[in-house]
């Protein structure tokens, strides 16, 4: 790793690799900001410098794709437009704008930080990143996306765009998780984003600044042009100066892990009708990833090559509830962290008999809190992604 051991070393003397960071910062701060003036996205958050927005998006952008937080952004923005009305608004109609977007804690974490501004910043989002990295749930990249964003202040961001563009500037061939590498790439991140606020800004007066178009502008590379596995390198503002690309080596950077195997998990769950109620539950926050949210009874099942267990005899040994029809409804997939889950859901209708009985099971599924819900009660309700997808399929199937 030439780059990263010389330019960690510190040397009394410029030396050549130093001297060479130094001008790919500041020629490719220029040819970057000059790409993005033309081919920046449309993108909602780019329409707005207001810091609450800014932040709301980069929340969502955390390990979620464009294309999917663009209706969830637009949805919140329009139901929470501020600080005071998020602080306001009951957590669970937060979680409920936020159903389907995975990671929950990171909802929370706004709703929390939104009660710490008001109680610590007279209602006013802080304006210098320090403060802003002390809130609930920003890291060191949130607080430098939106003090760069919306202040234009020259600090640096390093997210997984930004790494794979800066590994593939300079070739930087060791794993960039590691703590040499991480340290040279912010210290880069910093001094691009420091070189393009010595330069003469070219947009509109009071629209953004260079600090602000810089960082976005590397994401934007990063996910557009740099990607990882088919980068247009023939597009590219910063080919000239890309070690990777002068080698012809760009698919070998940036230099990750292996990643752990995925593990395949199957899962039945149950629809238990009682028209027009369903009934449900949920764990108490901090009781694992969709903890504090409303989902379905479940049961796990072997997975893999495994015969699957007969529906009708899992529901009756689990439940002691006799004859009942167990009807295949939907199967659905998704993924928590390195686990991706197969639900398959079942409908089964709930004789009023045997409701104390289904009842009686909400201490075995670690449920602090069941109910027979009704359909107005579920459009208010946050649900697991999984289950309201389900859910949703089986009250399409009930109005056919
Ligand atoms: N990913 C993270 N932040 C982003 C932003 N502001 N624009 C586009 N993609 C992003």
């Amino acid at each position: 790793m030439p780059q990263v051991s010389k330019a960690m070393g510190a040397p009394k003397k410029p030396t050549s690799s130093r001297r060479r960071a130094h001008s790919v910062a500041s020629d490719g701060a220029r040819a970057l900001l000059r790409w993005f003036r033309r081919a920046a996205r449309d993108l909602p958050w780019r329409r707005t410098l207001d810091p609450y927005a800014i932040w709301v998006s980069e929340i969502m952008l955390q390990q979620t794709q464009v294309k999917t937080v663009i209706p969830y952004y637009e949805r919140w923005m329009s139901q929470l437009p501020d600080l005071e009305v998020l602080a306001r608004t009951p957590i669970d109609e937060v979680l409920k704008l936020w159903q389907g977007l995975g990671y929950y804690s990171r909802a929370r974490n706004l709703h929390l930080a939104a009660h710490a501004i008001l109680a610590n910043h007279e209602g006013q989002f802080p304006t210098n990143a320090e403060q802003i990295l002390s809130l609930p749930g920003i890291g060191r990249y949130t607080a430098g996306a939106i003090s760069s964003i919306s202040f234009n202040e020259p600090q640096p961001i390093l997210d997984g765009n930004v790494i794979r563009v800066m590994t593939r500037v300079h070739a930087i061939a060791t794993d960039p998780k590691s703590r040499t590498a991480q340290a040279f790439l912010w210290k880069e991140a910093e001094a691009w984003v420091s070189a393009a606020s010595r330069i003469t800004p070219q947009h509109q007066a009071g629209l953004s600044g260079n600090c602000s178009a810089l960082n976005q502008a590397l994401m934007e590379l990063g996910a557009t042009i740099c990607s990882p596995k088919a980068p247009q390198c023939h597009q590219c503002p910063l080919s000239s100066l890309c070690r990777a690309h002068q080698k012809g080596h760009e698919l070998r950077y940036p230099k990750l892990p292996k990643r752990a195997a995925s593990i395949a998990r199957s899962v039945y769950a149950f629809v238990l009708q009682s028209v027009p109620r369903l009934w449900v539950g949920r764990r108490v926050v901090g009781g694992g990833a969709n903890s504090g949210l409303w989902e379905l009874p479940t049961i796990e099942t072997p997975s893999g090559s495994q015969p699957q267990p007969i529906p009708e005899e899992m529901f009756r040994l689990w439940s002691g509830v006799e004859r009942t029809k167990v009807c295949p409804l939907i199967r659905v997939k998704h993924s928590i962290t390195k686990h991706r889950f197969e639900t398959s859901a079942f409908v089964v209708k709930i004789p009023t008999r045997s409701r104390r009985q289904i009842e009686m099971l909400a201490t075995r599924l670690g449920w602090k809190e069941a109910r027979w819900m009704d359909a107005s009660d579920r459009s208010r309700s946050p649900f697991a992604g999984a289950h309201a997808k389900i859910v949703l399929a089986w009250e399409s199937r009930a109005h056919a």
